[in-house]
């Protein structure tokens, strides 16, 4: 299948760093996997501007499950594709941790985001405590099972495996640990929804000097950026290593 390379800018970037955007641009005009990249809210609209014609994607880092209504400082899935977005990350640990998103919100959030035409991202993963308890596997099934919910359209759906403690530390699990997670994945969603095609990234702490070997996986069809995305360079460099997979 298709690789997607996703960056994740999180809280960084103003008007100056949609710059990155056209760098990259001009590195991968025209790549073999999907590009993508989910700017904070503020730029979303000026970044699908900035890319509009091109190979690359631009994607939104998180929707209300309503579709409109009293929520003041929330985005609604159909406020995202207004703005340009194609694609929505959802249920990040980040999100998880600091605004309490359990599975069955992060659910109800893949419904109205698929709802409004999204390809949804959601993203599992366990912390540092659950490995060292050797609880990993159970951990991301629970959460794959509670995080998608009934009616989950399969051909809009994206997976990024990140484990709590790789993402921003400059820690990886080994290769083993990765691909002993994307294999299980795999097997768990093709008994769920009988199809193998779905994308499986990989999230924590990848870099232009690892991209190569995590993406030689099995299972691993691209990966989910963060600290890395913001800088053009490095994002091209991941561009290229996926696009040689
Ligand atoms: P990182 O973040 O690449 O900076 O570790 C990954 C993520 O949170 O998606």
């Amino acid at each position: 299948m298709r690789g997607l390379a996703a960056g994740n800018w999180k809280m960084n970037g103003t008007a100056e760093t949609l710059s990155e955007i056209r760098a990259l641009l001009g590195a991968h005009p025209s790549p073999t996997c999907d590009m993508l990249i989910c700017p904070p809210a503020t730029l979303l609209a000026r970044a699908a501007d900035a890319a509009k014609g091109s190979a690359l994607k631009i994607g939104g880092q998180d929707c209300h499950a309503a579709a409109s209504g009293a929520h003041t400082g929330d985005i609604s899935a159909a406020m995202l594709v207004d703005a340009g977005a194609s694609h929505v990350i959802l249920g990040h640990s980040e999100r998880r941790a600091d605004h309490a998103e359990s599975d069955a919100i992060v659910a109800a959030k893949v419904t109205a985001a698929q709802s409004a035409g999204l390809i949804t991202i959601v993203c599992v993963g366990e912390t540092e405590a659950e490995r060292d308890g050797g609880r990993t596997l159970d951990i991301i099934a629970t959460q794959i099972d509670g995080s998608l919910p009934k009616g989950t359209d399969a051909g809009r759906l994206v997976i990024a495996y990140e484990p709590v403690w790789a993402i921003g530390t400059g820690r990886t699990p080994t290769l083993d640990e990765i691909a002993s997670v994307h294999a299980a994945l795999r097997t768990q969603l093709a008994t769920r929804f009988g199809t193998d095609q779905i994308p499986l990234l990989y999230g924590g702490s990848v870099k232009p000097s690892n991209a190569e070997e995590i993406f030689a996986l099995p299972e691993v069809n691209g990966a989910l950026v963060g600290g890395a995305s913001l800088k053009a360079a490095d994002f091209a460099a991941i561009v290229s290593a996926l696009s040689a997979a």
